[in-house]
Order: structure tokens, then C-alpha cells, then sequence
């Protein structure tokens, strides 16, 4: 990213060479492990990565906030007093929902002009809405002087999410774009937010992400309605002894209890959420002890089980892992984020990934008819001024 020439868009757009805005910057983030375990208090291992969202912005003395985008051509502009109301335009519903959170902290937002940029591929299950959001809230909570700490603004962006666009999600993404370290992944717990930090450097592979292309329609219903079915399932295994969240309980567990739950797609939820939750402390640990092949395995056994029991992953992504799999020097290949299309993941042996490349493009393209993209992914520090 040029920012002399991100500031130059900026002046084009809002004028007043005379007032020179602030730029801060927030990653995209990819899972390792720990799909669809963060709303139910589990675990999940998350790195930020290099592609992000910047943001220049200064504060104007008009009653209004000015919304733009280098992304697309794309202008707004929102008095105040409307700043707490839902706009058709979908992108600029995450900076107004990260105001109006900061509205509810009593901080008084006044006039500014913000330019966003970009280079998370959109839709593609990078948290690209949740970089926006965080660029936004570190950025004001610089602007208005709040005294709040980076794991409380990724809390308030997650409230933010739930309530003003209507997604339930939980607290994976906007945690990791927080609090991300450069070449390590987050080993977090989502109910007590305690957390450590993971080397993410596995000598001798390199991690590939790939996008199937597959925009992700309606994920937001066939999200909730996951949210959904697992509260349906926490419910029913309640009647036995109190629980929290589908967490509490071991693999072990579930399998004596799992009688309470009636509806069957209910119960795969269930055992998916409990046995992804298993797959991370086991990837954690093997990780750290250099088991690489344990660490592939378990990755694969996440797919499938998002694939068989969740219900998440979809034939562009099934395809594109299956490709991944089939290649020699692949030791683990999943969907990350919350499927329904958009990326996968593949951990390939640092020569092959050309090779890998080519041929899971090729074959992936002559299945699907959709040109896939790979990324090779750079993991980086968390959301911060510049
Ligand atoms: C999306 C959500 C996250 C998480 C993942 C699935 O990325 O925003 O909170 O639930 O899906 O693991």
C-alpha cells in the first residue's frame, strides 16, 4: 500500500489540504483449526495476516460523516443524528455499527471523513467486514481519547456485528484482527478470552490459502441459523446439569448424553462443535511439538466434519480440498472462516507449492468452471495506527 498515494485519493475526495488525516491499519485474519467454536465458548487458533483494511481519517467541524472507498466508486454522506440508523449500503453498516457502539459508551461522535482501503478479498472469509470494523474503532478510540484496551474493542466490535447488522457471530475474528502477532497464532479460549501465543512457523511448509471464488451468499441466515441450532442443542443437553455453552462438555461427555438431543441434525451441530473443540487442543499441541503430519490430520478431520456434520463447506470447497489433498507434499488441507463458500487453507511443503498451485488451479477450474486464486499467507501484527 503507497499511503502518499492513499493520501492523495483522500485530498481528491474531501479537498482541505490543510488538515492532514491519521491512517491506521487492521488485518484479515485465517483459522487454522476451531471452526464454528467461538459462539459456543470453545476454542480456535487464529493468525492475522498481511492483507487488511486501512483507513485515513480526520475529524471536521460539520455535523455530518463522510463515507469512501478506493475499492469502488462510492461516496456517502450521514448527518449525525442519523448515524445510529441501518443504510442500504452494506459496507458502511460496520463503521456505523462500531459508532454506534462507542455512541452507548457515551463518547460524542463528531464530524469526519474517511477513506477506506481494501485488499482483503471481499467475501472470501478473511474477515474483511471485521477488519473494517476494527480499523474503525481503533481509529476513533485514538480520535475521542477513549481509554479502552485492545480486547475490549474487539468485544465492542463483536456487540457491533450482533446487533446493528444482525450477524451472531462470535469473538474469533475480531480478536485475532486485534491482537494478532506477527508469525503466531492465537490459541484462545472465546469464554475466558485467555490466550497465548503459538508459532505459526512450521519449518520446511509454507500455509497456501485459497480462494475458491465462490462468493458466499446468504451466509449471514445460514449462519445464524447455526448459531441457532446450536443453542436448540445446549438446551436440550441442559435438562441434565446446568451448562454454559456446548463447551463444557468433553467428547466423552456429549456421547452419554447425546440421547437428550431428538432432532438429529441438532445433535451433529452439537458433536461437530464438541469434537472441533477436541481437534484444536490436539492441533495446539502438536504444533508446538513439531508434529506436523498429527497437525494435517487433524486439519483434514476438521473439514470433514464441517463437511458431514456442520453442513458448512459446499462443492466448490469440498473440491478445492479434495484437490489440495490429492497432491504429494500436502499435509493438511480445511475450509477456514465460516464456509459457504469463499477460502480454504492448505499446508504445503515449501518446494511444491508451485507445483500445488498449478495443478489444484488446473483441476479445481475443470471441475468447478470457477478460476480459483492462491495466496501465500503472511502472518502479521494486529490492528494499529501508522
Ligand atoms: C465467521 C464468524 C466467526 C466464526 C467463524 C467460524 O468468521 O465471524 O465468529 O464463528 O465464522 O468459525
Amino acid at each position: 500500500m503507497d499511503s502518499n498515494l492513499l493520501l492523495k485519493e483522500f485530498y481528491q475526495r474531501f479537498g482541505n489540504e490543510n488538515v492532514k488525516p491519521e491512517l491506521y491499519f487492521a488485518p484479515g485474519r485465517v483459522n487454522l483449526i476451531g471452526e464454528h467454536t467461538d459462539y459456543n465458548g470453545g476454542y480456535v487458533l487464529p493468525c492475522a495476516i498481511s492483507y487488511g483494511t486501512y483507513l485515513l481519517i480526520r475529524r471536521i467541524n460539520e455535523p455530518v460523516v463522510r463515507f469512501a472507498t478506493t475499492n469502488f466508486e462510492f461516496k456517502a454522506e450521514i448527518p449525525l443524528t442519523q448515524l445510529s440508523i441501518k443504510q442500504p449500503d452494506k459496507w458502511i453498516n460496520y463503521p456505523l455499527a462500531v459508532m454506534d457502539q462507542f455512541a452507548k459508551l457515551n463518547v460524542k461522535i463528531e464530524g469526519m471523513e474517511m477513506l477506506y482501503s481494501g485488499n482483503i478479498p471481499n467475501g472470501a472469509g478473511l474477515s474483511s467486514s471485521a477488519s473494517i470494523e476494527m480499523a474503525t474503532a481503533v481509529a476513533i478510540s485514538h480520535l475521542y481519547n477513549v481509554d479502552i484496551s485492545m480486547v475490549d474493542m474487539a468485544k465492542l466490535s463483536r456487540r457491533a456485528e450482533n446487533e446493528f447488522v444482525g450477524m451472531n457471530c462470535g469473538i474469533m475474528d475480531m480478536f485475532a484482527i486485534g491482537m494478532g502477532k506477527k508469525n503466531g497464532a492465537l490459541f484462545l479460549n472465546c469464554r475466558t478470552y485467555e490466550y497465548n501465543v503459538v508459532s505459526a512457523n512450521v519449518a520446511g511448509y509454507t500455509l497456501v490459502i485459497m480462494n475458491t471464488n465462490k462468493r458466499r451468499g446468504l451466509t449471514d441466515s445460514k449462519y445464524n441459523e447455526r448459531v441457532a441450532e446450536c443453542e436448540a442443542a445446549l438446551k436440550a443437553l441442559s435438562t441434565d446439569r446446568p451448562l454454559v455453552d456446548l463447551s463444557d462438555l468433553s467428547l466423552a461427555e456429549f456421547e452419554s448424553l447425546q440421547h437428550l438431543i431428538t432432532d438429529e441434525v441438532v445433535r451433529k451441530r452439537a458433536y461437530h462443535v464438541i469434537s472441533e473443540n477436541a481437534r484444536v487442543l490436539a492441533a495446539v499441541d502438536a504444533l508446538k511439538e513439531n508434529r506436523i503430519p498429527e497437525f494435517g490430520r487433524l486439519m483434514n478431520a476438521s473439514h470433514d466434519s464441517l463437511r458431514d456434520n456442520y453442513e458448512v463447506t459446499g462443492f466448490e470447497l469440498d473440491t478445492i480440498v479434495n484437490e489440495a489433498r490429492n497432491i504429494n507434499g500436502v499435509i493438511g488441507a480445511r475450509m477456514t472462516g465460516a464456509g459457504f463458500g469463499g477460502c480454504a487453507i492448505a499446508l504445503v511443503k515449501s518446494e511444491k507449492v508451485n507445483e500445488f498451485c498449478n495443478t489444484v488451479g488446473t483441476n479445481y477450474e475443470e471441475k468447478t468452471g470457477l478460476k480459483p486464486d492462491f495466496y501465500i499467507a503472511e502472518i502479521g501484527d494486529g490492528a494499529r495506527k501508522l
